[in-house]
């Protein structure tokens, strides 16, 4: 029996150090060590042999499979070692190789309008306020003089979260939070740029779009300096020719109220398909602060005036750079948005 254990060692021994990988090896393991194996026999065969040969027989069956083992265990550590290195040897990296340029993002159009309208009004000494996007019916129409029932509402519907909570039609709200911070003090002058939501969608409108809400409020102030203040804009945001034209017309909240048109890009005023003939283009709705919103939030109607104006940011955005569809500045269509 002994010479069957040393010719299994033998063989064994050869068979490990011949294995080229895992596997190999992992077979001659069980082949030889395991519960099948061909020594793990041996050692069970053991008990039918004479008492006195057992001790013998069994510390060299032992020293054996100690052998084996810790054989098997240093192969499996060289082979693991090869396998690392061979891998490490085909990931070589270069470190010379030059690196991939990261490509750069850029701004999107509305939020380059959006940009240079605040700079232009915060030139002319405006702060820049916000207000949240979902809103009290309170600001959003009660204090701007809008009541339940106002036909003004109808062209403002939105998305109610409650009865008294919906998303803001308008920036206007943001007056009524501005001056019931600051009063009684004055001069107030802000700009109030966001989104808003209307239940409205097509070719022009959106349901979601952007306004910039303009707010003065003085001892003394006319409709004559909200004008110039809509000329210098005007000139600064489509060049030095524009002209500003008001029209009368009306909200809740000013009074007298107006239309503001710039003379069209176009034709410089002398009618064409832009400004349909009319050679003006409607941009923002204005007016003087109605008494009733400076008495709503504080402020004494007999001591102060103020003049306001609200502005679609989209509305800029597609006369100046000569877009015809609103939608295409929410399609996030790369080919439209790379050209800015
Ligand atoms: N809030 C008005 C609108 O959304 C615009 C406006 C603002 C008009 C301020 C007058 C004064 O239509």
């Amino acid at each position: 029996m002994e010479q069957e254990i040393l010719r299994i060692k033998e063989k064994a021994f050869s068979e490990l150090e011949a294995a080229r990988t895992l596997e190999e090896l992992q077979t001659i393991k069980v082949k030889y060590l395991g519960k099948k194996g061909e020594l793990t026999r041996v050692l069970r065969e053991m008990k039918e042999l004479p008492p006195d040969e057992r001790p013998r027989t069994g510390q060299l069956a032992n020293e054996v499979r100690a052998f084996l083992e810790s054989e098997l265990d240093r192969r499996f550590q060289n082979l693991i070692e090869q396998e690392k290195q061979k891998q490490l040897a085909s990931e070589a990296i270069d470190v010379t190789l030059p690196g991939r340029p990261v490509r750069r993002g850029h701004r999107h159009p509305l939020t380059l309008i959006m940009n240079e309208i605040e700079e232009i009004f915060t030139g002319m000494g405006f702060e820049i306020a916000e207000g949240p996007e979902v809103e009290w019916d309170y600001y959003n129409f009660e204090a701007l003089n809008i009541p339940k029932g106002h036909p003004a509402r109808d062209m403002q519907d939105s998305f109610y979260i409650t009865g008294e909570m919906l998303l803001r039609t308008h920036t206007s709200p943001v007056q009524v939070r501005t001056l019931e911070k600051t009063v009684p003090r004055v001069p107030v002058r802000i700009i109030a740029p966001g989104k808003v939501y209307r239940r409205d969608d097509d070719a022009t409108h959106s349901p979601m779009f952007h306004q910039v809400e303009g707010l003065l409020v003085d001892r003394h102030c006319t409709l004559g300096d909200l004008k110039g203040v809509l000329l210098t804009f005007a000139r600064q945001m489509f060049g030095k020719d524009r002209e500003i034209r008001l029209r009368p017309s009306f909200f809740p909240f000013t009074e007298p109220s107006a239309e503001a048109d710039i003379s069209c890009l176009n034709c410089q005023g002398e009618g064409c398909r832009v400004c349909s003939g009319t050679g003006w283009l409607e941009i923002l709705g204005a007016g003087m602060v109605h008494p009733k919103v400076l008495e709503n939030v504080g402020y004494d109607p007999e001591e102060v005036v103020g003049f306001a104006f609200g502005m679609g940011v989209e509305r800029i955005a597609l006369l100046k750079f000569g877009i015809n569809d609103l939608r295409l500045f929410f399609e996030s269509d790369l080919r439209f948005l790379q050209q800015f």
